[in-house]
């Protein structure tokens, strides 16, 4: 086991999982939020070489046509989906519930979107406020994908009868929801104002040095526990899912999320340089991670897939912290998780 974790690390660096087959994706449509770059971008490249119609979503109208084009042009000529960009910034409210009704306007009905990935996020290292009062990097990650899976839950969900097999949500998550200090949450949760204005208060921003992207972690920590709502939500009365709704995470993926760390000091900028230099794998192969559990079985519904932890290894992980008792597995668990 402690050899395994790093291994694994290495592998999934060098060593790109491979694609299903060419027309995998044949008459499907694919819905990925946050698609303008990164790893949104990259998967939406995927889908559509796989044979998917796809639409993207983007804040700004010219990066969406932006992104448009480079799918297109990178899926070649032989594409057999259409690829569209709708206008959705995670951040508003109202931006969210519009794009849910453009999204019902573009489609004959539920039952024609098969996959919806919502992988939209940041990572700030200054405390914002959002229009509705909450931190950025909590409203973005947490409260509005929670938001917008809810939504396509609450549409798809009705539509299992006409499938001949359930949808699929998958949530981009991280790993880094495993670090956040849960006796800490504990304390704000006595708070009377509760964990999330808690987490989000100025006066909580952790601004020292090391602390390069203050809530990320928690951010995706708490859109974890959304998850387990959302995915109970998606079971029908026999227990089964009408929706299968999974999260992943892509490991280290050379991106542009960490700018507002290098924007904070040269070294900062070092580090992520570094960091990305030595660990990171390419978009294109942290996407493909979203191409896999689109295709998971339904016994999976609810897991998180990542490269290092097999969904029992992640599991009995949980639960070990859960109880904050390390003692007995402490031999199987190496301080890296
Ligand atoms: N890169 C990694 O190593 C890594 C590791 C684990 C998990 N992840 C997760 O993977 C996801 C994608 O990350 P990435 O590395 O590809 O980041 P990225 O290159 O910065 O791309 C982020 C995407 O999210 C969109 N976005 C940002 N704010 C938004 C908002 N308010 N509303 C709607 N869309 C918004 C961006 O669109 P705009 O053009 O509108 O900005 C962009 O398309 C994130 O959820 C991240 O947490 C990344």
């Amino acid at each position: 086991m402690l050899l395994e974790a790093p291994l694994q690390r290495v592998v999934g660096r060098f060593v790109p999982a491979a694609l299903p087959p060419s027309g995998t994706f044949d008459g499907q449509t694919v819905l990925i939020v946050g698609a303008t770059t990164g790893i949104g971008l990259a998967a939406a490249v995927h889908f559509a070489t796989l044979g998917a119609s796809v639409i993207i979503t983007s804040r700004v109208a010219s990066r969406g046509d932006a992104a448009k084009r480079h799918i297109e042009g990178a899926a070649g000529p032989s594409r057999k989906g259409d690829i569209s960009c709708l206008e959705l910034d995670l951040e508003r409210y109202d931006s969210c519930t519009s794009f849910m009704a453009k999204l019902k306007n573009s489609l004959p009905g539920p039952a024609a979107l098969d996959v919806a990935i919502l992988n939209g996020g940041i990572v700030n290292s200054r405390w914002e406020e959002s229009a509705a009062g909450w931190e950025r990097t909590i409203q973005i990650n947490t409260i509005g994908t929670t938001l917008v899976g809810l939504l396509l839950l609450g549409w798809m969900r009705g539509a299992r009868a006409q499938r001949t097999s359930p949808a699929h949500i998958n949530f981009l998550s991280s790993r880094e929801h495993l670090y956040p200090d849960i006796d800490q949450l504990e304390r704000w949760s006595q708070e009377k104002d509760g964990i999330l204005r808690q987490v989000c208060s100025k006066n909580n921003w952790p601004g020292g040095f090391w602390d390069a992207e203050p809530n990320y972690a928690i951010s995706k920590l708490l859109v974890m526990y959304t998850i387990e709502g959302i995915s109970n939500f998606a079971l029908g009365s026999d227990r089964d899912p009408l929706v299968i709704v999974n999260s992943v995470c892509p490991g280290m993926v050379k991106t542009d999320i960490g700018r507002h760390i290098s924007s904070r000091s040269w070294f900062h900028h070092l580090c992520v340089f570094l960091t990305i230099l030595f660990t990171a794998k390419s978009a294109d192969s942290g996407a493909r991670i979203c191409v896999a559990a689109a295709l998971k079985p339904k016994e999976t519904h609810g897991e998180f897939f990542n490269y290092w932890l097999t969904a029992d290894q992640y599991r009995r992980y949980v639960i070990t912290r859960k109880r904050a008792d390390r003692v007995n597995s402490s031999e199987d668990w190496p301080n890296e998780y």
